[in-house]
């Protein structure tokens, strides 16, 4: 029987709900199927702050070096905003990604056909929408240095360093272009070549590395144009590969296509060890512990650790098939709600979803 040992991390806010919905149905799965699945729970975030002083206690980090795949829901709680920033819930994230060298973040935005009354655009410019934001994730001005904040005679500066080397811009757009291979072969890469230095020799590289993949249609956007374009024409995108900032920035504007961000699963990957699964929304403390939240970001970031991370392919088909299933027979969380449909809570969702599994 094979064996795969999974590192789940509940984080912060919804995370706990999110994650009992996506356990039981991981666990049903890996019964129906021919695999095992060891599950190990560790704080991260706030939940790691509170328990042992850090957002990334040492434990959480070696634990998930040790996984086969990390399992991650959400972190973050407006009562660390006054901490240091080392003890914020959101370093806890960034420090678990450059850890485990998770250079590639992956996020799939793919309009549901069941959705497409949600969606705040006209179903007609998101009809058949799918794409896939390729982002660079522990480099640019996330991870730059020179920052930090200094007194001068003008009072303080705060300051932080976009940077990327050319090996870094290397790997990420290679990965982007072995995916969009297996899609539609188109590939747009995002930059802002037109004022920032950073960005001309990331244009550079990618034109450069695109000459080996004559297969390849590669086109460049300045970021600007590209946020534009998302929701003038989204069809036109196949892969758009970016560096951290803009990649941030344009997944969420992305989601919205998918009618919610309750939607968007995430995949982070490194060259050689565990992948990073997590829904792209945040730990929405607001509606924690009310059972409001949208469990279906996190059961498809389920389904990428699945197929991407452990390599169960037919597992993974068939928990996006039943995702896809519920919401075609009207079931909805209240952040898709719309008039004539079936309202369910967190853990109802799941459960329905486990009914057609
Ligand atoms: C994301 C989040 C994170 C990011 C935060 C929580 C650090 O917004 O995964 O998109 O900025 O990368
Ligand atoms: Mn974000």
């Amino acid at each position: 029987m094979r064996q795969h040992r999974i590192v789940l991390l509940p984080g912060d806010g919804i995370g706990p709900e999110i994650t009992a919905v996506t356990k039981n149905l991981l666990i049903a799965l890996s019964q129906k199927s021919s695999f095992d699945l060891i599950f190990e729970e560790h704080p991260i975030g706030g939940t790691g702050i509170d328990s042992t002083g850090s957002p990334l206690p040492d434990s959480t980090l070696k634990a998930c070096k040790n996984s086969d795949a990390v399992l991650m829901a959400a972190i973050g709680n407006p009562k660390y905003d006054s901490y240091p920033r080392e003890q914020r819930p959101e370093t806890g994230l960034l420090k678990l990604r450059e850890g485990l060298g998770l250079f590639a973040n992956l996020r799939p935005v793919k309009v549901w056909p069941a959705l497409l009354g949600s969606s705040s655009l006209k179903s007609e410019i998101i009809t058949n929408v799918d794409l896939m934001v390729v982002r660079e994730l522990i480099g640019g001005i996330y991870f730059g240095k020179p920052k930090g904040c200094i007194e001068t005679e003008n009072g303080e500066r705060a300051f932080n360093t976009m940077s990327y080397s050319s090996n870094e811009i290397e790997r990420i757009t290679r990965l982007a272009f072995e995916i969009a291979l297996n899609r539609r072969s188109k590939v747009c890469s995002v930059d802002k070549a037109n004022v920032l230095d950073v960005s001309q020799l990331w244009r550079e590289k990618v034109s450069s590395i695109a000459k080996e993949y004559p297969q390849l249609e590669v086109s460049h956007l300045y970021v600007d144009n590209a946020a534009m374009q998302l929701v003038r024409e989204p069809r036109q995108f196949d892969v758009i590969l970016t560096g951290n900032l803009f990649g941030d920035i344009l997944s969420d504007e992305a989601a919205m296509l998918t009618g919610s961000i309750g939607m968007l699963p995430s995949a982070s990957l490194s060259s050689d060890g565990p992948g990073l699964f997590e829904p792209v929304h945040g730990s929405a403390p607001d509606i924690a512990g009310s059972n409001k939240a949208n469990p279906i970001a996190m059961i498809l970031s389920a389904a990428m650790m699945l197929r991407i991370g452990l390599k169960e392919t037919e597992a993974a088909d068939r928990l996006e098939e039943a995702v896809d299933q519920v919401l075609s027979e009207g079931f909805r969380t209240v952040d898709l709600m719309e008039e004539s449909f079936i309202e369910l809570g967190c853990k109802e969702m799941g459960e329905e979803i486990m009914r057609v599994l």
